[in-house]
């Protein structure tokens, strides 16, 4: 087939990429450039999706059988994917857990269950929804929708867990939330993901999928032990209640990675995925993703950042030395 991948340049659809050449398929990316190139063998297209006469100039040589949409951040790159391929009949498309209206804090039930935002704002969610309609509106029953969960693997340029595999290599004593270590939580790997999407498009597979990993897959806890088996050291966890996190400043999410005060976190990783399961999206083994992600991490090399404007992960190093002296 030839496949379309809308991105294909940095974490998620670098693999999706990687998956379709691997597949035998014939792939094109489109971007703007300036993430850099795809992987040797898919043929780069460039252009703005913003632009409603990017996506037609570009495709006017090549017309793809399928897509995987990995870029839709604005109204217009929804609208104009819509125009200029809604002749596509396979067409996936990575939303995200946000579309919902209720979550954060969650639940989430089976998807068919659950309502999406219909709100006019430009915030995240919103924006994932109104891309999951408008486009679904013209691909028909070919459009599948993968509302993902917390993605890792790499190549995550997002860098939650690369902080704490930074953090945690470093050694010594290390903040972790008290409450928190025992949490359930549940990640995706990016290459379980990316496969899976390929798989969907081949398929012709149609429909909202909860695109995470298995609810109570690991804990918090679990995770951060697998980033000091995998990166060796000799860290110790100095366990900090939430109230004294709060107290503190530290940020939920955004300081701590990952973590979420217990009231959230409680429903914020109940996330129904059976529909996933059925559908076979794997979960790799969560050593091999941590592993993977250590053995990738560009360190100093490279610079990790991250997107869309979103904070930077990680304590402050003021904030942590506060935190352990009083531990
Ligand atoms: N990380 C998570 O935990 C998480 C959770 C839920 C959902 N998601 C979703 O998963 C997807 C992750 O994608 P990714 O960033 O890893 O995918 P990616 O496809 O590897 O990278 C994003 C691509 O979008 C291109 N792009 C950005 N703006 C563009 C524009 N205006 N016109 C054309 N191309 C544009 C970038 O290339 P250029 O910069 O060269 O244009 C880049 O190739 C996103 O849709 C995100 O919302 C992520």
């Amino acid at each position: 087939m030839q496949i379309l991948v809308l991105g294909g340049t940095q974490f998620l659809g670098r693999h999706v990429v990687t998956a379709a050449l691997e597949r035998g398929h014939d792939v094109a990316t489109f971007t703007r450039g300036t993430s850099g190139l795809p992987a040797p063998g898919a043929r780069a297209l460039h252009g703005d999706r913003d632009d409603p006469a990017a996506l037609p100039r570009a495709l006017a040589d090549w017309a793809p059988d399928a897509v995987v949409d990995t870029s839709a951040r604005t109204r217009a790159a929804a609208r104009n994917a819509a125009a200029a391929l809604g002749g596509v009949s396979r067409y996936a498309f990575v939303s995200s857990l946000n579309a919902y209206r209720g979550w954060p804090p969650g639940p989430v039930g089976p998807e068919d269950d659950e309502p999406t935002w219909d709100t006019e704002d430009d915030d995240y969610g919103p924006v994932k929804a109104f891309a999951e309609r408008e486009i679904g509106a013209v691909v028909g029953p070919g459009f599948l929708t993968a509302r993902a969960g917390l993605v890792v693997g790499p190549y995550d340029y997002v860098h939650r867990l690369g902080w704490w595999l930074e953090r945690i290599a470093r050694g010594g004593r290390v903040v972790v939330p008290a409450e928190g270590v025992a949490q359930p939580i549940a990640l995706v790997d990016a290459r379980d993901l990316a496969g899976w999407l390929v798989d969907g498009v081949e398929q012709g597979r149609g429909g909202a999928v909860n695109a995470t990993g298995p609810a109570g897959m690991t804990t918090l806890g679990g995770l951060l032990d697998c980033c000091r088996e995998v990166t060796g050291g000799d860290a110790t966890w100095v366990p900090v209640p939430e109230a004294e996190l709060l107290a503190a400043g530290v940020e939920p999410w955004i300081h701590l990675p990952m973590w979420l005060p217990a009231e959230t976190a409680r429903t914020a990783w109940d996330v129904d995925t059976t529909r996933a399961r059925a559908l076979g999206l794997p979960s790799r083994p969560l050593r091999e993703t941590v592993a993977d992600t250590w053995a990738w991490q560009p360190g100093d090399r490279r610079p990790v950042y991250s997107p869309m404007g979103l904070p930077r992960p990680g304590l402050p190093a003021e904030l942590e030395a506060d935190l352990l002296r009083r531990s």
